[in-house]
């Protein structure tokens, strides 16, 4: 089975055919960094407009690569959580190509799409995916939570941020300095050469009593910090605090539901896995504790359709279908109930 994904939940415009087995055929994403840059955020009327722009091109680049749509056999849309106006640019193409081509169509949650972007295989990587059930750990620029992931169907939240999420951290701190947007990449490569002791920050709620988050005291201290010494003008040992602060809450307390849980299985996901530290940390930790790791290659972390399409075939794969009338939704309801919710 081959299945078209289509991704426009927030600033990247994406479409990818993949195989029920996670095979990779094809995968194009058209980023609108540049659009937002400027504005040193997501502004989601800019962002809708520039998925009406990219959606019908990126969607041709991504069947003519796996040869012509009539080599699909289903579709599969992130309709759900993000910016609602970006949303529905994806959806209704879905929705058309679905319905003009007489093809099954599915809804996916975007959050299960990073959840199990780790089973994705492009050609050249020969990683061996984990055994269910797993801890995943999510991390990105809307979403920081740590999940049990048992089946598809399966996904219990063990604790998520209370307030911002870690890369809405790095970004915002990175504005603080001036150093453009998306921050994350710019602080992590800083942080690689700055001495983390240098300043000192608080730990955001580092107690394991909790395995929820909250990174918006962190930033404020780096606000603060600023406030007082002013803007540094070698921004590397800040950077390499503030990013030593967030990566060891997360890898603590992912590896601590690990240990609580018994299952020796961490996989991350979302654009803050691409962060150099957080991925070195995360293998010393686990290499210590005796835990097996798996992180997914950069272009299955950030925001991409694979992820979507891969989705999609586990839900067809269980029968599942929706009707042209799928709609879509901005939040994902009740995630607080321990388990991420079946919306379609
Ligand atoms: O998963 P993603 O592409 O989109 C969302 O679903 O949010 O994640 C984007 C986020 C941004 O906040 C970006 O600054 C952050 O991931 N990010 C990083 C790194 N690369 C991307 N954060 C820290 N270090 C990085 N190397
Ligand atoms: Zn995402």
């Amino acid at each position: 089975m081959r299945v078209l994904g289509i991704e426009s939940s927030c600033d990247e415009t994406a479409a990818a055919v993949v195989t029920e087995r996670g095979e990779v055929i094809s995968d194009v994403v058209a980023s609108q960094i540049a659009v937002h840059a400027p504005y040193g955020g997501v502004v989601p009327e800019l962002a809708s407009r520039a998925h009406v722009q990219n959606v019908v091109p990126v969607i041709e680049q991504a069947l003519a690569q796996a040869g012509g749509i009539e080599s699909i056999d289903a579709v599969a849309v992130t309709n759900g959580p993000g910016l609602i106006g970006a949303l529905l640019v994806g959806l209704s193409a879905a929705k058309s190509i679905a319905w003009a081509r007489d093809l099954p169509l599915v809804g996916v949650n975007h959050l299960i799409g990073h959840l199990f972007a780790v089973y994705l295989r492009r050609e050249g990587e020969s990683t061996t995916p984990p055994e269910l059930p797993y801890v995943a750990l999510l991390v990105s620029g809307g979403h920081t939570a740590i999940y049990e992931v048992t089946a598809p169907g399966q996904i219990r939240i063990l604790g998520q941020t209370r307030d911002d999420a870690a890369g809405e951290a790095f970004d915002k701190v990175a504005k603080l300095l001036g150093l453009g947007y998306p921050g994350g990449p710019i602080v992590d490569r800083l942080a690689a050469s700055g001495d983390p002791n240098a300043v000192d920050l608080p730990s955001p709620m580092a107690s394991k009593r909790t395995l929820d988050f909250s990174f918006s005291g962190l930033k404020t201290a780096v606000a603060r910090h600023v406030k007082v010494n002013g803007v540094p003008e070698d921004p590397s040992d800040l950077c390499a605090a503030f990013q030593r602060r967030v990566v060891r809450v997360l890898v603590k307390k992912s590896v601590h539901a690990c240990e609580e849980l018994k299952i020796p299985r961490l996989v991350l996901g979302g654009g803050v896995a691409a962060n150099r530290g957080l991925r070195a940390r995360a293998k010393l930790i686990c290499e210590k504790r005796g835990i097996d790791l798996f992180v997914p290659s950069l272009a299955s972390c950030t925001d991409n359709a694979a992820m979507i399409a891969y989705a999609g075939a586990l839900r067809l794969s269980a029968g599942e279908r929706d009707d042209v009338a799928l709609g879509a939704y901005s939040r994902s309801p009740d995630l607080r109930r321990g388990k991420l919710p079946k919306v379609r």
